[in-house]
């Protein structure tokens, strides 16, 4: 098996990449880069052997087979549409498109490079996911009519703010629908249904980031119309309370993951049916603890539940087989869509918004031009704000106390 050659760029996460390429799924780490010095070096020192960069032009050029992006939230398609040019594989950190019409662009890329472009979606391969999967595969449930995903990850005000380092970081700027493929990639992973129609709506509280710098709403819920005419409910984002949960309803019974204390609940899946529609040797409700498909001793060292193992496992395999991955460029870009949409959504309180099918021209070509969006950086007519309360400002007392914390940090930016 030859070994994949892989370079990241953003070594904030990429730091779980940097500790996951290696030849347990055929991959190499040989070149980082980030333009925060600082943390590359740090990074650098314990990688020797590894080259570091800090600008993504000379990074691209090092010989390497495919990059991990692991830079800003929303910035992540023109890295991909460079790296796909210069014929490289692709494996991206969600979002795959800031703006609609990245992601029509980036469809565009991939198809013509003939490259692997993968979602690096890890939440879809948690062991329950994986097993929520296996059993909606054999029929037991019947086909989804209703499903709900939740991911809910509030933390204390010190870690929210280090972790969002400058004044217009992305994660103090990001809508809260944005960050939506958590929940959602996994429902579309065991239903393997795609969304049509999407309505969004958002939960303004700004007593809770009056001690920190962030401008956006902490909460949202997305209501999604599938393919198959199912309806799925997405729930996020910071809000008091966490949870990150899963809950998929067929034709013919239904299946959840266990509600308790802790990340990801009990972990368990539960599995009923009504006592009406019970077929033979079939229980009426079975609770038990999912095992994995196989690779338990690397899943079970990885972080995230064990999905930062397989993501890295199914893009090795990706590059190795010539085939898409399950995560490819079209889920990728339909469910982060759902994120950008629902925001438009959420502007209205609720309007209903057609998703475009991203695998065809004819379609998704309406949002081509499409470059609406709430990032600083993209500042001009129409920009959309962060908050459904609009262009908010942070309080005095939370950008001194971000600042404090950032200083910590040795962030040298604004
Ligand atoms: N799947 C998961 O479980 C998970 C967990 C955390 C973060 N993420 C995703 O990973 C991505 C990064 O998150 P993060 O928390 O590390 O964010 P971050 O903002 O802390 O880190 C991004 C890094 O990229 C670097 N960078 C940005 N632009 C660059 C450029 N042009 N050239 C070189 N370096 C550049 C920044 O300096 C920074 O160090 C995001 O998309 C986030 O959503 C995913």
């Amino acid at each position: 098996m030859e070994i994949i050659k892989v370079g990241v760029l953003g070594v904030g996460r990429g730091q779980s990449f940097i500790a996951g390429l290696t030849p347990d799924v055929g991959m190499e780490l040989v070149a980082i880069c980030d333009t925060w010095e600082e943390r590359l070096n740090t990074v650098g020192e314990k990688h020797p052997s590894v080259s570091t960069y800090t600008d993504y032009d000379e990074f691209l050029k090092h010989d390497m087979d495919a990059v991990v992006l692991a830079n800003f939230f929303h910035e992540h398609a023109p890295f991909a549409i460079k790296a796909l040019k210069a014929g490289k594989h692709v494996m991206s950190e969600t979002s795959c498109n800031g703006t609609m019409a990245e992601g029509v662009e980036l469809c565009r890329a991939v198809e013509e490079s003939g490259k692997i472009y993968m979602l690096a979606e890890n939440y879809p391969y948690s062991k329950f996911n994986q097993e929520m999967r296996r059993v909606y595969q054999t029929g037991e449930i019947g086909e989804v009519t209703y499903a709900e995903g939740e991911y809910n990850d509030p933390m204390p005000v010190h870690d929210r703010v280090a972790i969002s380092a400058g004044i217009n970081h992305w994660r103090n700027w990001i809508p809260s629908t944005y960050y939506c493929t958590h929940a959602l990639a996994p429902l579309m992973y065991i239903t393997d249904t795609m969304p049509v129609k999407i309505n969004g709506f958002s939960i303004a509280m700004p007593e809770n980031e009056a001690m920190t710098a962030r401008r956006s709403d902490p909460g949202s819920v997305i209501v999604c119309r599938m393919d198959n005419g199912a309806v799925f409910r997405i729930f996020g984002l910071v809000l008091p309370g966490h949870s990150n949960w899963y809950r998929v309803h067929g034709k013919r019974g239904a299946m959840e993951i266990g509600r308790a204390p802790g990340y990801f609940g009990d972990g368990k899946v539960r599995v009923w049916h009504d006592p009406w529609d019970l077929k033979e040797g079939e229980e009426e409700n079975r609770v038990y603890d999912p095992e994995w498909p196989e690779n338990a001793e690397l899943a079970n060292k990885a972080g995230h539940g064990g999905g930062d193992f397989w993501t890295n496992f199914h893009f090795s395999n990706a590059i190795r087989s010539g085939e898409q991955p399950f995560l490819d460029v079209y889920r990728g870009v339909a469910m982060s869509s759902v994120g950008i949409l629902a925001w438009r959504s959420a502007l209205e309180d609720g309007t209903p918004l057609d998703l475009p099918d991203f695998r065809d021209e004819a379609s998704r070509k309406a949002f081509e031009d499409d470059h609406w969006g709430p990032w600083p950086t993209d500042d001009g007519p129409g920009e959309a704000p962060p908050s459904i309360l609009g262009f908010t400002e942070p309080t005095e007392e939370g950008l001194a106390n971000s600042r404090k914390i950032w200083d910590d940090l040795g962030y040298k930016g604004e």
